[in-house]
């Protein structure tokens, strides 16, 4: 009887220390459920990066956003590149501003990265919008945009166009790590969403700094490199989120979960939860 009693009270205990736990991760598979997975220049550890293919992918994956750096061609069109010359994604060599768009579509922006993705095409801006509207986010980035005069309104033109500057509705924010050209771009479309980007040489930035972001921006993403749930908070107490970039590992994507960061900019959506119904 005296063994049933130690035996009762020895699972009573094991139950309750376990409680904790199961109560800890009920809360955080709640939290991550939320959080804002990105498919960085689309899902670009499944497709080459920044092609129909990679936004396809990232949607496919369920993605919340997919994320696109956008250039200009010489004859002022825009079009979806990370690099500011073609040599490392395309078949082709030279300054993405040295073509104009009928000489940069027929570049082979595939093949490097798997000979299933050969006759992949640099998209147009234009092209993202068309096909992905309404279907997921579009985070913008606005890359190198002092090699591009300009590029602001081109933006913003193409989403005036289309009625996509409405800001919630359309899923669209715009970044880029030129604050100026966010700052620009903020005053031409104020109903969007903007965000700063910042790399490491931002690591010590300033309660005051953040205050100023946030006069203009709603996002502040950073290098995870920088991130710290110190730096989270004070990115939370100015009122803005901070969604950091670029995490290529389950560790790193876990790691960024934990410091309490409101979305995960990722190559691959994979290593982040999203909604709950999306999950299933
Ligand atoms: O979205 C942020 C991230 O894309 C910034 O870095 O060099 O990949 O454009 P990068
Ligand atoms: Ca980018």
């Amino acid at each position: 009887m005296r063994r049933i009693f130690f035996m009762v009270v020895l699972i009573g205990m094991m139950v309750m220390a376990a409680m904790p736990t199961f109560a800890a991760e009920q809360v955080s598979k709640k939290d991550q459920q939320q959080i804002m997975n990105v498919a960085h220049r689309g899902a670009s550890g499944h497709a080459p990066e920044n092609t129909m293919a990679a936004f396809h992918k990232g949607v496919k994956m369920k993605a919340d956003y997919i994320e696109i750096d956008v250039q200009m061609t010489k004859d002022g069109e825009l079009i979806a590149i990370h690099d500011t010359t073609v040599d490392r994604t395309t078949d082709g060599s030279g300054l993405v501003s040295s073509f104009t768009l009928e000489e940069i579509r027929q570049l082979d922006a595939g093949s490097w990265f798997s000979e299933e993705f050969a006759g992949e095409t640099i998209p147009t801006f234009e092209e993202i919008l068309d096909e992905f509207r309404g279907k997921v986010g579009i985070l913008i980035e606005l890359k190198g945009p002092a090699l591009y005069p300009g590029i602001e309104e081109k933006v913003a033109d193409a989403l005036i166009e289309r009625n996509m500057h409405h800001s919630q509705n359309n899923k669209i924010i715009i970044q880029s790590f030129n604050h100026e050209s966010v700052q620009l771009s903020k005053e031409l479309l104020p109903n969007i969403p903007h965000g700063v980007l910042a790399g490491m040489t931002w690591a010590g930035v300033t309660d005051e700094q953040l205050a100023e972001f946030a006069t203009y921006a709603d996002h502040f993403n950073p290098n995870q490199n920088i991130v710290t749930t110190e730096l989270v908070d004070r990115v939370h107490v100015v009122g803005m989120e901070i969604s950091p970039y670029t995490s290529r590992s389950q560790e790193q994507a876990n790691r960024l979960f934990e410091l309490g960061v409101d979305g995960i900019i990722t190559d691959y959506p994979e290593h982040v939860y999203s909604h709950p119904v999306k999950s299933n």
